[in-house]
């Protein structure tokens, strides 16, 4: 039989990234092929995501030109999986482009899918209501799927992501993601360790935890409860995993201590928090459905740079949401200011059809406003940034390698034959150096010799 060649594309977030891994790796045990680009493929499959308009503008502008490409190629078969598959189920089979829709709870299934639609050139479709109903008991489908298939992605070498949950029970207001990811269910804490080993196996130094709300991770069995920090305390213990991460927390008392004890406790957790805000203004807060206050974000601070005080802390930030005034963005400015972040992300208030916030509050602000402060924060960020990585001047620094630089960097360092790589440390800061190639996947020590907001420079050492 041929063997068919699929591309897949990812427009998403690290939950995005981690079902194209998994779906990479489904497709090829089924005797798939793995395209490098659109020309090459029989299948192109777009894994999207909802969580912004301009995340389904950019999916949907894509599948414009898939369909364009198909007067010339009737055969090729487009698949659309992920959050936007989930939204939209069925219409988007209206759509010229594209024969299989398939959401995140189906894609155990997307190689039949594929099988049937290349058979009978057909649109297929596998969206089911069911996902919005919890977890049943008995349907293992989807942890056996990621149990069965490498989540090792073998874009970054060295590293992989696992899943510890799935969904989301906070329901910020402004938010798609429970409505396509469904409700939080946790996995039991042997599978995620059984991945994590065999991941070792394959030579990852680097696991990745993954959750919307990670550090509300729970796990009942018998007497016991285990959280994240338990999590944290035995993935490293795995022979061959060097470091540990986890995103994204959310702001909440619970489990938090013991979190920040593991790490202070183990030089393989890295010290790196993502602990999104979204805004500084209670108010704001509030209306977001966000469970804290700006004071009490600012306490957890705090407590994680008592506990750890290596600890490097990343955000993210919405602006303009229905209602924001000047003075509620000028609160947030003021938080950015207090906690010093080590980076922030920073969106435009994006209404998301179905949301509470769409429902009941009219998008208020204009987008000039929306742009300007963006502008106006990530200014003030990239100065807190700047001055944050001046720190780290002259010192040595362990970091896990990726690979070569994708980009020349303006402020190349040292002058050696070697190409530039590209890598992080433990905080998450990104530390640019020359070194050999088959340094990717490795830790290695680098001195920093030169700062930039965003960039860490260094020599090999
Ligand atoms: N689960 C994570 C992140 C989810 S989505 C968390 O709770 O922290 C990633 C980020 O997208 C969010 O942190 C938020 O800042 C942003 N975001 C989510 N919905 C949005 C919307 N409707 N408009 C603009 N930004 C949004
Ligand atoms: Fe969305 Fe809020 Fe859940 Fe994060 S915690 S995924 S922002 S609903
Ligand atoms: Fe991720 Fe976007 Fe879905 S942020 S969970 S891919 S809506």
């Amino acid at each position: 039989m041929k063997s068919f060649a699929v591309y897949i594309e990812s427009f998403g977030c690290q939950m995005n990234k981690l079902d194209t891994a998994l779906v990479a790796s489904a497709l090829q045990d089924a005797g798939f092929r793995l395209a490098v680009g659109v020309k090459e493929a029989d299948v192109v499959l777009i894994n999207t995501c909802s969580v912004r308009q301009h995340a389904e503008d950019r999916v949907l502008s894509h599948l414009g030109h898939l369909k364009h490409l198909k007067e010339h190629r009737p055969d090729l078969v487009v698949g659309v999986i992920g959050c936007m598959a989930q939204r939209l189920g069925e219409k988007l089979l209206e759509h010229g482009a594209v024969n299989i829709v398939c959401g995140p709870a189906q894609i155990p299934q997307i190689a039949d899918l594929i099988c049937q639609a290349l058979a009978q050139n057909a649109k297929q479709v596998a969206v089911t209501e069911k996902i919005r109903q919890p977890v049943q008991p008995g349907d293992g489908s989807l942890d056996s799927f990621e149990l069965e298939h490498s989540s090792r992605d073998g874009q970054i070498p060295g590293q992989a992501f696992v899943r510890v949950m799935r969904g989301c029970n906070y329901f910020c207001t402004y938010c798609v993601v429970p409505y396509v990811r469904g409700p939080e269910a946790c996995r039991p804490p042997e599978a995620v360790l059984e991945q994590v080993k065999r991941l070792a196996d394959e030579g990852i130094k680097q696991v990745t935890l993954l959750g919307q709300t990670v550090n509300s991770y729970k796990y009942r069995k018998g007497e016991q409860t285990y959280c994240l920090a338990d999590l944290l305390d035995m993935a490293p213990r795995v022979a061959g995993i060097e470091w540990v991460r986890f995103v994204t927390s959310y702001p909440a008392d619970e489990f938090y201590e013991e979190i920040l004890q593991v790490m202070a406790d183990s030089p393989k957790v890295c010290r790196y928090l993502h602990m999104p805000a979204q805004s500084g203004s209670d108010q704001i807060l509030k209306a977001m459905n966000r469970h804290y206050t700006a004071a009490h974000y600012l306490e957890l601070i705090e407590k994680a740079r008592t506990v750890v005080p290596d600890i490097a802390v990343a955000g993210d930030f919405i602006v303009g949401f229905p209602g924001e005034t000047e003075d509620d963005f000028q609160a947030t400015v003021d938080l950015t200011r207090k906690v010093r972040y080590k980076n922030c992300f920073v969106f435009k208030y994006s209404p998301r059809p179905g949301t509470t916030a769409d429902k009941h509050l009219a998008d208020s602000i204009p987008d000039e406003v929306k742009q300007r402060r963006i502008v106006e924060l990530l200014a003030v960020q990239e100065q807190i940034s700047g001055e944050l990585n001046q720190a780290f001047l002259g010192r040595q620094v362990m970091v896990l390698v990726e690979g070569p630089s994708k980009k020349a960097h303006v402020n190349p360092t040292g002058s050696d034959d070697h190409p530039q790589l590209v890598s992080r440390t433990s905080t998450d800061h990104i530390v640019v150096f020359n070194g050999p190639v088959s340094l990717a996947g490795r830790l290695t020590q680098v001195r920093i010799t030169r700062t930039s907001p965003l960039t860490l420079f260094g020599e090999s050492s």
